[in-house]
């Protein structure tokens, strides 16, 4: 591992890594891991498999043996001719994170947190979730043998998550309210109790896993860089991580230029694209936010500051879409491509759609959409999905079943 130090996001300060806060002191500003790239050069990567921990070196962790992992990272980047050619685009990529452990691209950063909350003799943590923070750190508390209590907003949390928390044997919370009420409760708590550790993105230590999605984009196309990079954004945590994954690559000249991040929300949940579009320099929450896509149903996202930053450094965008769009491009994705994600996740192909028909997008660029979540987590899809869609009322009964069954096919 290269040496690092935690600094503030707004005033720069540094503070030495073992004090385990998550914002500045002085200020009250977000952290963020800042390692020392001056005169280092790309590290023995090439002979290692794709995944998190290949970039060892540039992960927070020192020691080893605190490593909890079940093989997070190394996701596809396919190549979707077929959606392209629909968008009229002939470089189109999809990095699949719903094919980590738990199904989501939460996994990147919570075996770093996680190994990192080893490291610092941590037993006992805690997050607020929309559903997929929660079952992946329900997944990896259980293998690291820690206590894990998740903090949910009541009946607005889709299925297959709830399972997997209740599977892996985390304390349940359910709160009345939205997500952003159960962070602001989990913040408190951590505050108050030192024995909890938080592991929500605030906590810098976890969006340094989720940079290694930038770093396997980049080597998966061959150490060149994307012209244009599109994710969905709840809280803003992964969007920001991705960038600072990108400009760490730039900064050791693995690659010599960055992508335009393009942020996707929910139209009735955007109070990110809604500051972008607006001009303002700071978010403004929403209250009581909606989308059929309950994983980015957040109206106050903790990362603010980070996503603004990368999206105006980037030269990029916001754009917001609604759940008929995002519904449409989930079930595009599924048919034309074989890859099936969760609604959050087909954010980022609707947010495509619109902003190639808009012109943002252009037909020779290389596009990466990221698509967050696997879509077996919320099989409450299938009931809003058109009947015409689903086969139901396609049945065979009783006598001459062969034949019938020719009659409809
Ligand atoms: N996509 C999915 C599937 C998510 O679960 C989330 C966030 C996002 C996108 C947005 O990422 O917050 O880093 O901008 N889910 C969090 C959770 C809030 O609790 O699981 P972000």
């Amino acid at each position: 591992m290269w040496s690092y130090k935690l600094q503030c996001f707004e005033c720069q300060r540094g503070f030495p890594a073992q004090e385990a806060g998550f914002r500045c002191k002085i200020c009250g500003g977000l952290l963020e891991v800042i390692f020392d790239l001056a005169e280092k050069r790309e590290p023995a990567w090439k002979s290692r498999q794709l995944s998190v921990w290949k970039y060892r070196e540039l992960l927070p962790v020192e020691k080893e043996e605190c490593i909890v992992s079940l093989a997070e990272g190394g996701t596809g980047l396919h190549h979707c001719k077929r959606l392209g050619r629909k968008l009229g685009l002939k470089k189109l990529y999809v990095k699949n994170e719903g094919e980590n452990p738990t199904g989501s691209f939460k996994d990147r950063g919570m075996t770093v947190a996680i190994s990192k909350a080893r490291e610092l003799g941590k037993k006992k943590v805690l997050c607020a979730s929309t559903g997929n923070t929660a079952a992946s750190l329900a997944a990896y508390s259980a293998r690291a043998g820690m206590e894990c209590i998740v903090l949910m907003p009541k009946g607005k949390v889709a299925g297959g998550k709830m399972l997997q928390v209740i599977m892996h044997g985390a304390k349940l919370i359910q709160v009345r309210g939205d997500f952003d009420q159960a962070l602001e409760m989990a913040m408190e708590l951590a505050d108050k109790r030192r024995e909890f550790y938080l592991m929500n993105s605030i906590n810098p230590f976890r969006l340094e896993g989720q940079k290694t999605l930038a770093f396997e984009i980049l080597h998966q196309l061959g150490e060149r860089c994307p012209d244009v990079v599109l994710l969905p954004v709840g809280n803003g945590g992964n969007i920001s991580a991705a960038w600072k994954g990108f400009s760490e690559f730039q900064q050791l000249k693995i690659v010599r230029d960055r992508p335009r991040m393009m942020g996707i929300q929910a139209e009735k949940a955007a109070p990110i694209a809604r500051a972008v579009k607006s001009r303002q320099s700071k978010v403004r929450p929403i209250h009581n936010p909606q989308t059929i896509a309950t994983a980015i149903r957040i109206g106050s996202p903790a990362s603010w500051p980070k996503v603004l930053r990368a999206i105006r450094e980037s030269k990029g965008t916001a754009e917001t879409v609604t759940d008929r769009q995002i519904l449409a491009a989930q079930k595009e994705l599924a048919t034309l491509e074989g890859i099936f994600v969760e609604p959050a996740s087909a954010a980022s192909i609707a947010g495509l759609k619109k902003l190639s028909e808009d012109g943002q997008v252009d037909p020779s660029e290389t596009v990466v959409c990221v698509t967050t979540g696997h879509g077996l987590k919320d099989p409450s899809v299938l009931e809003r999905l058109p009947k015409s869609q689903t086969g139901y009322n396609l049945e065979i009964t009783g006598a001459s079943r062969l034949e019938r069954l020719e009659r409809v096919l």
